[in-house]
């Protein structure tokens, strides 16, 4: 179990108990948070699970796949050290909490 806060483009706050093995665009997308859509449904494909990673407790997160970093250089026009595919950032056991800010782009 983690916690799991996301900001939302408002800058209003949701935070959501998380279970090993959900990601974080499943996460959102169960749990009707804005922003979020999940277009190709977590396939690494379409960058509309965009976020920017602002904090994780418990464990360093891996880094960007090469597929992963593709797609957001791709699909945002600026592309930060912090960003990520909420698809490609999966809850384990070792993390304790991690807040995102959700920046959305829409899909065609
Ligand atoms: S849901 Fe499409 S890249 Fe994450």
């Amino acid at each position: 179990m983690a916690l799991v806060k996301y900001i939302l483009e408002d800058n209003s706050e949701v935070t959501i108990e998380a279970h090993v093995g959900q990601n974080l665009m499943q996460i959102a997308i169960e749990n009707d948070v804005e922003g979020i859509e999940g277009a190709c449904g977590g396939s690494c494909m379409c960058a509309t699970c965009h976020v920017k990673v602002e904090s994780v407790n418990g464990v360093e997160l891996e880094e960007r796949s090469e597929l992963e970093l593709e797609v957001l250089e791709m699909e945002i026009d600026e592309v930060a050290t912090n960003s990520r595919l909420g698809c490609q950032i999966e809850i384990n056991k070792e993390i304790e909490s991690i807040t995102v800010r959700i920046e959305s782009i829409q899909s065609i």
